[in-house]
C-alpha cells in the first residue's frame, strides 16, 4: 500500500491522502462510511462502471450500514455538460443532500470532472472523494482538484478548482479497461516522468513490456510515483500559474490534433502525438538533444502508442484550436517543451515555420 499525502496552503490549509492499493475496493465502504461520519453518501458513477462493480460497492455499504444512493450516468464525455449538472443537483437536493453528505466520483476521468463539479456546486460545496477507475484517472484528473465540463466553444471550460477529501485508488479494476483506453493513461504516465522526472523515465523504460492491466503490483509503484510527483508540482502551483504547466506538455499540439481530428484521435494518443512533435521542436530549439528525442519516441512506441504527426486536413481549424488552448496568453499559442528527460521548458513560443513543418507545408 502507498500514501501520499497532498498538502495545499491556501486561506486555510488543506490535507489529503491519496491511496494506492490493490484490492482497496474491498475496503472502500468501511473508508468511505467512516469519511461520511454517519451521513449520507452519494456515488455518482457512469452505466459501465456500475454493471462492472457499482454492485458490490452497494452491497458492502449496504453491510456496512452506510447509507448509499447510487446516481448513474451514460458513459463517455458528452456527459460532462450543464444538463446533466443540473439534473445531477436536482436528484442530490431532492434526496435530501446537506453539507455534511458526501460525494463519491466513482469512474474514470469524465465522472471525476463531473462528479466534482456536482460537489463544488451543490449547496456551494459539499465534501467528495475519488475513485478513479481508469489508468489516465488515477495517475492525472483526479489528482490536483481540477473538476468541470465541457461548453458547445470547447472542451473544459466550465469549471473550478477543489479538491477531494481522498483519493482511492485499485489498480485491479484495471483489468477490465479497454485495452486502447489503458494505453492513454500510459501516455500521461510517460508525459509525467518526461516532464519532471528521469529517474522514472528510465524506469519505465526498463520495465516497459513488464507495464500490463494485469500486472497489479507492478502498476500499483508506476501509479504511486506518477501521483507522487504530480502532487507535488500541484502543492507548489495548485491553481497553475507556473510550475503546473509542465504537466501540459504533449497537450498543446495535442488538444490542437483532438479538435482538427473531431476527436476521432483519444486524448492519450493526441498527447502522444504532441509530445512526440514537441520534442522534435525541442530538437530544433536546442533544447534536447537527438538522442533524447529518440529515447522518448522509442518508449512510447515500444507501449503501443503513436509518434507520427498526423495528417491535419483542416489547418485554419488546427490553428484556431491551437489558439484557443486556454492556457495560451491572449491567442498566442505558449508551449510546454520538454528540456532533456526529466524537465521542461515552460511559455515558449515557438516559430511558426516550425508549425507548419509539422502540418507538412514549405518542407
Ligand atoms: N481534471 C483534470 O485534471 C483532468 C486531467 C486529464 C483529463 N481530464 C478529463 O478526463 C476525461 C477522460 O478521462 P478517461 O479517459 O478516464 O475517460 P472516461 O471517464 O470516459 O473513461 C473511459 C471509458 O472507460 C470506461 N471505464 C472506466 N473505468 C473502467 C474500468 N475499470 N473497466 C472498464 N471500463 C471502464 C468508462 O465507462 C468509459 O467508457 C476527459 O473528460 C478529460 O477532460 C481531466
Ligand atoms: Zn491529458
Amino acid at each position: 500500500m502507498h500514501t501520499i499525502p497532498v498538502r495545499l496552503v491556501r486561506g486555510r490549509s488543506h490535507r489529503y491522502d491519496v491511496v494506492v492499493q490493490s484490492g482497496l475496493l474491498e475496503q472502500l465502504p468501511n473508508r468511505l462510511g467512516f469519511l461520511a461520519g454517519g451521513n449520507d453518501l452519494f456515488i455518482i458513477t457512469d452505466a459501465t462502471v456500475n454493471r462492472l462493480y457499482g454492485r458490490q460497492l452497494a452491497r458492502g455499504c449496504d453491510r456496512e450500514g452506510v447509507r448509499a444512493l447510487v446516481l448513474e450516468v451514460p458513459p463517455g464525455e458528452s456527459s460532462k455538460n450543464a444538463d446533466l449538472v443540473f439534473r445531477l443537483h436536482t436528484e442530490l437536493l431532492t434526496h435530501g443532500i446537506t453539507r455534511r453528505s458526501l460525494i463519491v466520483a466513482f469512474g474514470g476521468g469524465v465522472i471525476g470532472d463531473l462528479a466534482g463539479f456536482v460537489a463544488a456546486t451543490v449547496l456551494r460545496g459539499v465534501p467528495f472523494v475519488q475513485v478513479p477507475t481508469t489508468l489516465l484517472a488515477q495517475v492525472d484528473s483526479s489528482i490536483g482538484g481540477k473538476v468541470g465540463i465541457d461548453h458547445p466553444v470547447g472542451k473544459n471550460l466550465i469549471g473550478a478548482f477543489c479538491q477531494p477529501g481522498a483519493v482511492f485508488i485499485d489498480p485491479r479494476v484495471l483489468a477490465t479497461l479497454p485495452a486502447r483506453q489503458f494505453r492513454n493513461g500510459l501516455a500521461e504516465v510517460v508525459k509525467i516522468a518526461a516532464a519532471l522526472d528521469a529517474g522514472f523515465f528510465s524506469f519505465l523504460v526498463k520495465r516497459r513490456r513488464a507495464v500490463t492491466r494485469t500486472n497489479v503490483r507492478l502498476l500499483e509503484s508506476v501509479i504511486a510515483r506518477a501521483v507522487g510527483l504530480k502532487a507535488a508540482v500541484v502543492e507548489k502551483d495548485e491553481f497553475e500559474r507556473d510550475a503546473r504547466r509542465s504537466l501540459n506538455l504533449g497537450h498543446t499540439l495535442g488538444h490542437a490534433i483532438e479538435a482538427a481530428t473531431s476527436y476521432r484521435i483519444q486524448h492519450g494518443e493526441a498527447v502522444s502525438m504532441g509530445m512526440a512533435a514537441e520534442a522534435a521542436i525541442a530538437v530544433s530549439l536546442g533544447l534536447m538533444t537527438r538522442e533524447e528525442c529518440g529515447r522518448l519516441y522509442a518508449l512510447l512506441r515500444s507501449l503501443g502508442l503513436p509518434v507520427a504527426f498526423p495528417r491535419i486536413r483542416d489547418r485554419a481549424l488546427f490553428m484556431a484550436a491551437l489558439s484557443m488552448d486556454k492556457k495560451g496568453v491572449r491567442g498566442a499559442p505558449r508551449f510546454v517543451l520538454p528540456a532533456g528527460i526529466g524537465a521542461s521548458a515552460l511559455g515558449v513560443e515557438v516559430p511558426p515555420a516550425l508549425i507548419d513543418r509539422l502540418l507538412g507545408i514549405g518542407t
